[in-house]
């Protein structure tokens, strides 16, 4: 039977009452050790949240008392390994490209691609930002009017007189270049079905200046379309970021499948870097829920960095720069940071 547990019980969702410490993320500190104790998730009637992802067997509620009282339990439930500072880098190139990417909307994709570019970039790492999708969100967020911009991704898509260096921009962020984006992408889904190689175009256009970076992440739009074919073409590795939230895990099947899909067409090597759930709130049990159906399904794909959810980001956009620069204390900073090395040690 179930055990009555403060990350089990209905009503979980409320804040602990005062004096009770919950011991979230790694805090283990002062405690005793104790063994991890697993604990069946029960939703309560009509909030049944999650549809089980795996066997729906046990599984440890990440975030929860229990999961907190194990030693060195992060919020995904699994020990967390200490990842090294990145060591500087003598010499720089080629790139390792990867797309962001995840056809359901506003789960992070855009937030992650910029912060996790500007925490590589403090580390030294010379890095492109792509932004791949016509709602040009990432220039946006780094303080580009794309509207104004003469020259977009559009054009070296779509001619071949313009070459990747015309369109670069730097950014206030050392070491931090981007590729900027407008509503004019969005005439290049269609215009470039007629191409030949349409799927290798962003591939093509990108090759003169991946010796130039150490990362390149392309943030692709919120479809599995021919621009985010390109982008998984053009790339090594997928991070696929996740919304802790309700629907997080429908869609996942498709995506894989597409991916699947890319590997055996166009891109052999095509990897999964990693699973970031983004927007967790430790204070919910619908946000643990989701993380440990997560985990049960994905493992050691799903990245051991948790993005909390916090305004600073939203606040970000309007500041037209990363949090890393815009609120560099702050946990979402220090979670992009962590995602860094996390990437880097993998
Ligand atoms: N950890 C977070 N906490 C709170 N808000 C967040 C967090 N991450 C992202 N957001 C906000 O959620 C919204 C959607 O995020 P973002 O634009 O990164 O998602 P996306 O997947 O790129 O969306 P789209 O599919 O539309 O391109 C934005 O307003 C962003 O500021
Ligand atoms: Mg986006």
């Amino acid at each position: 039977m179930a055990k009555s547990t403060p990350g089990s019980r209905p009503g979980a969702d409320a804040p602990p009452p005062s004096g009770t410490r919950v011991v979230r993320a790694r805090g283990t500190a002062g405690g005793p050790a104790a063994p991890p104790r697993r604990v069946r998730a029960v939703p309560s009637p009509g909030r049944s949240s999650v549809a089980p992802a795996g066997d729906g067997g046990p599984v440890v509620i990440p975030g929860s008392a229990a999961a907190g009282a194990a030693a060195g339990v992060g919020p995904t439930g699994r020990p967390v390994p200490v990842f090294p500072e990145p060591k500087p880098l003598r010499r720089h190139g080629p790139a390792r490209v990867i797309a962001l990417c995840n056809q359901k909307g506003g789960v992070g994709k855009t937030t992650t691609t910029l912060n996790l570019g500007a925490a590589l970039a403090e580390t030294g790492r010379r890095v492109l930002l792509v932004d791949f999708d016509p709602q040009g969100a990432l220039s946006v967020g780094l303080g580009v009017n794309p509207l104004a911009l003469e020259l977009t991704v559009y054009n070296l898509l779509m001619d071949s007189s313009v070459s990747v260096r015309d369109v670069l921009l730097p950014t206030a962020v050392e070491g931090l270049d981007l590729l900027p984006a407008n509503i004019d992408l969005s005439a290049a889904e269609v215009q470039l079905v007629n191409e030949v190689a349409r799927e290798q175009t962003l591939s093509r256009v990108l090759a003169p200046v991946v010796p130039d970076y150490d990362v390149v992440l392309v943030d692709c739009q919120p479809s599995l379309g021919l621009l985010t074919v390109n982008a998984l073409t053009a790339a090594h590795g997928v991070i696929i970021p996740l919304e802790c939230e309700y629907f997080a895990l429908r869609g996942v099947a498709l995506l894989v499948s597409t991916l699947e899909k890319v590997r055996e067409r166009l891109n052999p090597d095509l990897v999964v870097e990693g699973m970031l759930a983004t927007m967790y709130d430790p204070r919910t049990l619908h946000s643990r829920e989701v993380l440990a159906r997560l985990v049960e399904s994905f493992g050691d794909r799903v990245f051991h960095t948790v993005v909390s959810r916090t305004v600073r980001f939203p606040e970000t956009t309007v500041a037209g720069q990363p949090i890393t620069t815009y609120a560099s204390s702050s946990n979402g900073a220090a979670a992009y940071r962590e995602l860094a090395r996390e990437l880097l040690a993998r």
